[in-house]
């Protein structure tokens, strides 16, 4: 009956008890492997430490006990020796009028302290009978009995010495409880050293551990660009050796984008002499309605073998990233495109602050951000080149125009690679389907990034973020 009624509260403290432990677990446990580590490390350092502590501090104890112990028989025995050198009549007087401290209290009694357990403690007799021998007794003085309740680690204990005329001299020894240690400064030094093990713990396993977070770092930034400088093979072996494959790595990818940059610009190369070719031939042609498309047809193919190449040099040219000021090439860009389209010159506005130094690759950055502002002019008739301030240290370029804007399913389809999404590839709307898939990858490589929305009030939205 009364199992029944515990049995669900048990397993109702056993569940709290579980949870609390993983709560407790949950709430220290660190992250990062730096703070694992160093978590491990400082708990095993402070065990380790109050482990020797406490066996120093039981081993104190025990010494402690012990010399106590003989301070208070020696004070006991002076004691006996004061009323047993009195004359009979006189021991009451000379008890009452010793001195009697150090947790040692006694009386005269006509019996022992204790009857049957007394002499059991040998070893007390034993030393008593030793600690006599200190203070100097004549033989017929010396105690005729001595009852003894109290272990060899005992902090109390009752003693008794019987002395010639039959009358016990009783008394009760208490001594203080033993300190572990006997200096405040002592637990003080203790913790300090704790603390100043922990703090160097976790400053070696930092530095350990760093050459992780300078690979994560390295594999970060050959995502974004291939011919990112080699990683350092210095340092303990495992660190060398993974560094080295990092750079293996880093260096087969590199070969392999170069090698298929390497073949789209061949192929691109060799198709223009059969286009150039076949143009001349389609000249020949008699009827003007077919002439007149299969000239368009190659035209279209000449534009895209030209796009291609181009692609090809922007992967393989190395141009060096400087300091750059962006509002000075969104200006100059502007002013550019102004030349080139006359009649649009009024539709190219830039609002934003005067001076933005960023870390770019200029002319790479420039082709890109053209791309953006002509896709605006020639399907939004405007472009609209704001900047917004510096968060988080990434700038935001915006683009906008007020055209048709892009399908929502669309936005992410036109970065692909020769997608357009209006058929025709007539020349006074573009190109190719190539300027949202060259300015994604110059603007990725730089870390940032260009996505698309579509403005409640109608147009596009280019939105392009940059690091600072
Ligand atoms: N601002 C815009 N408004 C509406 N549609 C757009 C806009 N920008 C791009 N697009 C659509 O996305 C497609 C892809 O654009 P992208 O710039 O990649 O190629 P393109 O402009 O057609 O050719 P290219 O830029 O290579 O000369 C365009 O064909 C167009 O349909
Ligand atoms: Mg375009």
């Amino acid at each position: 009956m009364s199992d029944q009624t515990t049995k669900p509260w048990r397993a109702a403290m056993v569940e709290i008890a579980r949870r609390s432990v993983r709560f407790g677990v949950a709430g220290v446990w660190p992250n990062s492997l730096a703070g694992r580590t160093a978590l491990v490390l400082a708990a095993s350092l402070t065990l380790v430490q109050a482990a020797g502590l406490a066996i120093y501090a039981l081993d104190r104890m025990d010494l402690l006990t012990l010399a106590m112990q003989r301070d208070a028989a020696v004070r006991a025995i002076s004691l006996y020796r004061v009323v047993s050198l009195s004359s009979p009549d006189g021991r009451r007087a000379a008890l009452a009028t010793a001195e009697q401290d150090g947790g040692v209290s006694a009386r005269l009694q006509a019996d022992p302290p204790v009857t049957e357990l007394a002499y059991t403690a040998a070893a007390m007799q034993r030393q008593f009978r030793a600690d006599m021998l200190l203070v100097p007794l004549p033989q017929e003085q010396r105690p005729r009995e001595i009852a003894i309740l109290g272990g060899p680690q005992s902090q109390r204990f009752v003693i008794g010495f019987r002395m010639e005329d039959r009358l016990w001299l009783n008394m009760d020894i208490d001594l203080p409880t033993p300190r572990p240690w006997q200096s405040n400064n002592f637990l003080a030094a203790f913790l300090l050293m704790a603390v100043v093990a922990t703090v160097l713990s976790v400053w070696a396993v930092r530095r350990r551990i760093a050459p992780i977070g300078t690979l994560a770092a390295a594999a970060e930034v050959l995502g974004r660009d291939v011919n990112a400088p080699p990683l350092s093979q210095e340092g303990p072996t495992e660190i060398a050796a993974a560094a080295m494959a990092f750079n293996t790595m880093a260096l087969r990818i590199r070969r392999f984008v170069q090698d298929r940059t390497f073949m789209l610009t061949a192929i691109g190369h060799d198709l223009r002499t059969p286009i150039t070719r076949l143009k001349l031939r389609a000249e020949f042609v008699d009827d003007d309605d077919l002439r007149a498309r299969m000239l368009n047809d190659l035209d279209e193919l000449q534009a895209m073998v030209s796009a291609t190449l181009a692609v090809g040099r922007d992967i393989t040219a190395d141009e060096p990233a400087t300091r750059v000021d962006l509002v000075a090439l969104l200006r100059t860009l502007l002013d550019e495109l102004s030349d080139t389209f006359p009649d649009h010159a009024e539709h190219l506005t830039y609002t934003g602050p005067d001076s933005l130094p960023i870390h770019a690759r200029p002319l790479a950055l420039k082709r890109a951000i053209v791309n953006l502002v002509q896709n605006a002019l020639n399907y939004g008739g405007l472009a609209r080149v704001s900047l917004a301030p510096v968060r988080n240290g990434l700038v935001t370029l915006l683009v906008d125009d007020d055209g048709p804007g892009i399908a929502d399913a669309k936005l992410e389809d036109v970065f692909q690679a020769f997608l357009r999404l209006e058929p025709s590839r007539n020349r006074e709307t573009g190109g190719t389907g190539l300027g949202l898939t060259i300015a994604r990858n110059i603007l990725r490589a730089h870390g940032g990034d260009v996505k698309l929305e579509n403005r409640p009030s109608g147009g596009l939205r280019v939105v392009v973020t940059l690091p600072v």
